[in-house]
């Protein structure tokens, strides 16, 4: 699907190796220095990231990257360098902020994200679309999360590269972020081909209550028997990030023990919360919102059983369509209406 000897990953690479150099070496860089200490990320993790920093100023990478007129169109390429669209004036995309290189599942850099280290907008900067960097399916993390373990049981998805980081921190070396974007399904099968348990923890606010539920309905049609997903929701104002940097690892590991919630409890609770089960007509209600996701369930047996789940709480046995309309009907069994056929 990728370009697999793109020029771009070596100018990506090259890149990435100068911003890790600014954040150690470069005049600059005591503000982004003293930002990640404040917010508790250690040389280690650091390291282990391949955090960097972008010093402030408009051509710092591209002359130190310069080479031929070839070499600064490959920049443009690999969206490392803007040009504007009327003045044809070419400079550096990201300037004065924090570096956090993605990686591909084979390790190479794809693309960057870069935030601010103070409250100018906008707070995160991501590489454009290019050639070998596809937002919609790639997973801050993950590559970091499997080169330290290979064995990996479980992972955690977040919404932001500072809560992978600061879960990394604490010593939870399996969370992943998607870049901004809704959890598509493509992430899921991605993420269901390295583990089978994945937990959601998405931020304490309502962006982060719609991202959960739609990180679920990515993960209905790919939930085979043998793979689940649950959900731990954090207190509102919350995120990972900070709920772990203010309660401790021990307590947030007994959070996701006994506050996370199975997918298949999270989706009866959100779909009946605003229904009266008591009247029919809610119901009916629930019947008709739950149907058509359960059905998009792959796992025979967890189908099987969440149609049953639904019958407890209806009461509905049987789908409801199953002897309606005989006029359309092309069966000849029917004997009490021979009239059509
Ligand atoms: P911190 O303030 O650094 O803790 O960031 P956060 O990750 O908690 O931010 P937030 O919960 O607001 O956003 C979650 C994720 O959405 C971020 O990690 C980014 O990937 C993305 N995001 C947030 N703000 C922006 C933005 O201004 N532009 C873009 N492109 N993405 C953003
Ligand atoms: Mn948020
Ligand atoms: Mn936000
Ligand atoms: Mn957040
Ligand atoms: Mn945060």
């Amino acid at each position: 699907r990728q370009p697999v000897d793109s020029p771009l990953y070596a100018l990506l690479s090259a890149a990435s190796d100068y911003y890790r150099n600014a954040l150690k070496n470069h005049p600059q860089r005591h503000t982004a220095v003293s930002y990640l200490k404040d917010r508790g990320v250690s040389g280690v993790i650091a390291r282990d990231f391949a955090l960097g920093f972008a010093p402030p100023g408009w051509d710092h990478l591209s002359k130190h990257l310069s080479g031929d007129s070839m070499q600064q169109k490959a920049l443009i390429d690999a969206g490392l360098v803007v040009e504007n669209a009327d003045s044809k004036r070419r400079y550096d995309r990201f300037r004065d902020r924090i570096m956090f290189p993605i990686h591909d599942t084979r390790g190479r850099i794809i693309g960057f994200g870069g935030r601010v280290l103070g409250d100018d907008k906008p707070k995160y900067l991501n590489s454009p679309e290019t050639a070998v960097f596809h937002k919609g399916q790639e997973l801050y993390g993950l590559y970091e999360a499997r080169k330290y373990n290979r064995q990996l049981n479980e992972i955690i998805v977040v919404e932001g590269y500072m809560d992978v980081i600061a879960l990394a921190q604490q010593g939870l070396r399996n969370a992943v972020a998607t870049l901004g974007t809704a959890t598509s399904e493509e992430h899921i099968k991605r993420l269901f081909r390295v583990v089978p348990n994945i937990l959601f923890c998405f931020d304490g606010d309502n962006a982060g209550r719609k991202a959960a539920w739609r990180a679920l309905e990515s993960t209905l049609s790919n939930l085979k028997d043998g793979y689940q997903a649950r959900f731990l929701f954090v207190p509102d104002g919350e995120d990972p990030d900070s709920l772990i940097r203010s309660e401790g690892l021990e307590a947030f590991q007994a959070r996701i023990n006994q506050h996370s919630v199975a997918l298949t409890e999270y989706f009866f609770t959100h779909l009946a919360e605003e229904i009266n089960l008591d009247s029919l007509e809610g119901k009916a209600h629930l019947a008709t919102l739950a149907t058509p996701l359960i059905e998009r369930i792959p796992g025979a047996n967890l189908r099987a059983l969440m149609r049953q789940k639904l019958t407890q709480l209806t009461g509905l046995t049987s789908a409801p369509n199953d002897n309606f309309t005989p006029e359309h009907s092309n069966t000849t069994s029917h004997d009490w209406a021979p009239e059509y056929n």
